[in-house]
């Protein structure tokens, strides 16, 4: 059967659903679609049905679409400025007395983001009054997160009071030390179906609901409202200011940090 062309990325997103349970129809289909189709192109398929056909008994293949998908950039301290408001005029909101930090870096790519909280955590309180849960749907991303190791010249950004014992570097690589390595969990989560866990004092989300239908992107900001305990805080990307948030039950407290109300 002749599949139309105008049809032929619904097809693909069906179909890449019953292989890797991630549904494309979540994301903005304009800009998948053009990444994806230059994939495609790039490697010699005329058609998604050709190119998926091959996936399937490639697994480089395959593994090169998902990470074609999924978009894993990332630094430490990206938007320093905003990293500053958390460390000062917000954390009142985040820390509790007699209550550790309970913190969730979600969509956290190849690690930047979670160690950078941790860093920053571990500069206001000791190691073991806090912890990070840091998931992403790129398994091959957590993978060299798990690791903690990273080029020398990615962790310039780390500012030099922070480090102390807790990273080192030698020979053109740095490593994060052990002891703040065990305050992370890393775990595989899809954002768009899997159940979310709850209770955070802090959840940062950057750079990833960019990608998302605005259908998805509101259920999204819905589960992050009551993953949150009431006041804490939501830290979204330079780009993702949420409109109407009282709409979700969080308000603005300053430009990117979105409170949950009591
Ligand atoms: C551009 S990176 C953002 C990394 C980091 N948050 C930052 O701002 O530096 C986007 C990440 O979102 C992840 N991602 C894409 N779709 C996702 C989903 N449905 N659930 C969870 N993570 C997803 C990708 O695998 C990728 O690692």
């Amino acid at each position: 059967m002749e599949i139309g062309r105008q049809d032929e990325y619904a097809w693909f997103e069906s179909a890449f659903y019953t292989l890797t349970g991630i549904d494309l129809s979540r994301y903005k289909r304009q800009q998948m679609e053009r990444r994806l189709t230059t994939l495609r192109d790039k490697r010699g398929f005329a058609t998604f049905a050709d190119y998926l056909s091959a996936c399937r008994s490639d697994p480089a293949l395959l593994a090169e679409l998902l990470d074609r998908m999924t978009i894993n950039v990332s630094e430490f301290f990206r938007n320093r400025v905003r990293w500053d408001m958390l460390r000062s005029e917000l954390w009142p909101e985040i820390a509790r007395p007699g209550r550790s930090v309970r913190a969730w870096s979600a969509a956290c790519s190849t690690g930047q983001e979670p160690y950078t909280l941790a860093f920053l955590l571990a500069s206001r309180l000791p190691l073991d009054e806090f912890s990070i849960l840091a998931t992403d749907i790129d398994e091959s991303a957590l993978t060299v997160a798990r690791q903690g190791a990273y080029p020398a010249t990615d962790l310039a950004s780390i500012p030099d009071e922070m480090r102390g014992p807790l990273l080192e570097v030698r020979d053109g690589r740095g490593q994060v030390a052990p002891a703040l390595r065990a305050r992370i969990e890393f775990r595989r989560h899809n954002l768009l179906a899997d159940p979310f866990a709850r209770d955070f004092d802090v959840i940062v989300c950057r750079n990833v609901l960019i990608y998302f239908t605005d259908d998805a992107k509101e259920q999204v900001y819905r589960k992050f409202a009551t993953a949150l305990r009431p006041g804490g805080i939501l830290f979204v990307g330079s780009t993702e200011q949420i409109f109407h948030a009282e709409t979700y039950g969080l308000v603005q407290r300053q430009p990117f940090f979105y409170q949950r109300l009591q």
